[in-house]
């Protein structure tokens, strides 16, 4: 049995729909009785059986030891659990494992962060979380997904009169479709062991900067600096105070040119998905058009 964490959100949605035709697969999420698109009606059994045509779906939420029940799965996707500050997602990714090494889990495939991501805020608890891993008994594989392309929509959105104010200088991202880095994920959950103990460097193959993004939007580029993205994002009353320097600390590893993807040896992105990637800047304009639209 493979069970996927984060099944609910964004990634995790993708990985399901990578899985469907297997009779295996289990959704773990926070909130089992609201199903995502594409996944198991809420109530489904959780067993996994033959007869099942579509993923059934366990509560699991790291930050309540008592639903990290693992009984019967082999393979665990574990899913970052980010968006907090780094005691909260280290524990989080500490209990998940925990739970997993109690059960008897047999291999875990850890969703982490691109190895040129190091000067990110958010990078100290994926470290952390590869570092538990290679210290434990369990045989896993660490996916090093490079930032999204749908991630970059959000931080290098057009305003309203179309310009892109991001401060990314003259910086570029090797961003990558979220949908690849999902079918990377179900390729080396379906078949762990030919991938056990690898650390796999996934990001795009063509960066992206700011004159880029506008063209493909019809817009125009005029980049702020740090401090006026950092005066905005505080004061938007969107952002929790832990949020706004991970966020400006993106743009500066941008614009310092630290994810480009030229300081990664090794992109294994192609290799795994047995195929080309989607174009990222595809990505990057289907996210804006559906941000605009929402
Ligand atoms: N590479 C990038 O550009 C990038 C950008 C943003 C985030 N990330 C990281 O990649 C992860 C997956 O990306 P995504 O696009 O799927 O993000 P997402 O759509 O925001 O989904 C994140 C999911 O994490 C799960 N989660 C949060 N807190 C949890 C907890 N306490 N216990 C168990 N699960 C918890 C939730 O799943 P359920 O709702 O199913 O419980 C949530 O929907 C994120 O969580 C974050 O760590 C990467």
């Amino acid at each position: 049995m493979i069970l996927i964490t984060g099944a609910n959100g964004a990634l995790g949605r993708l990985v399901a729909a990578e899985l469907a035709d297997r009779d295996d697969v289990v959704l773990g999420t926070r909130n089992p009785g609201s199903a995502a698109p594409g996944s198991a009606a809420p109530g489904s059994a959780d067993t996994g059986s033959t007869h099942a045509p579509r993923p059934a779906r366990r509560r699991i939420d790291f930050d309540d030891p008592s639903s990290l029940d693992l009984t019967g799965v082999d393979t665990l996707l574990l899913i970052s659990a980010g968006y907090g500050e780094d005691d909260v997602v280290i524990a989080r990714h500490d209990a998940a494992i925990t739970a997993a090494e109690k059960a008897g889990v047999r291999h875990l495939v850890y969703t982490s962060l691109s190895g040129d991501g190091d000067h990110l805020a958010y990078a100290l608890a994926h470290r952390w979380t590869e570092r538990r891993l290679a210290r434990g008994p369990l045989a896993w594989t660490v996916l090093r997904n490079g930032l999204y392309a749908e991630f970059l929509a959000t931080i290098a959105a057009p305003g309203p009169d179309g310009t892109i104010a991001a401060p990314l200088g003259a910086g570029r991202l090797a961003a990558v479709a979220r949908a690849d880095l999902a079918a990377v994920a179900a390729r080396v959950a379906a078949e762990p062991e030919r991938h056990a103990g690898r650390v796999y460097e996934l990001v795009g193959e063509r960066a992206l900067g700011g004159a880029e993004l506008a063209d493909a939007v019809g817009g125009s580029y005029e980049p702020g600096s740090l401090g006026a993205a950092r005066e905005a994002i505080a004061g938007s009353g969107g952002a929790l105070p832990y949020q706004v320097p991970m966020l400006v600390g993106t743009y500066s590893a941008i614009a310092g040119g630290f994810l480009d993807g030229s300081g990664i040896e090794e992109n294994a992105l192609r290799t795994l998905l047995g195929r080309a990637p989607r174009p990222a800047l595809d990505a990057y304009r289907t996210a804006v058009s559906a941000l605009s639209a929402s």
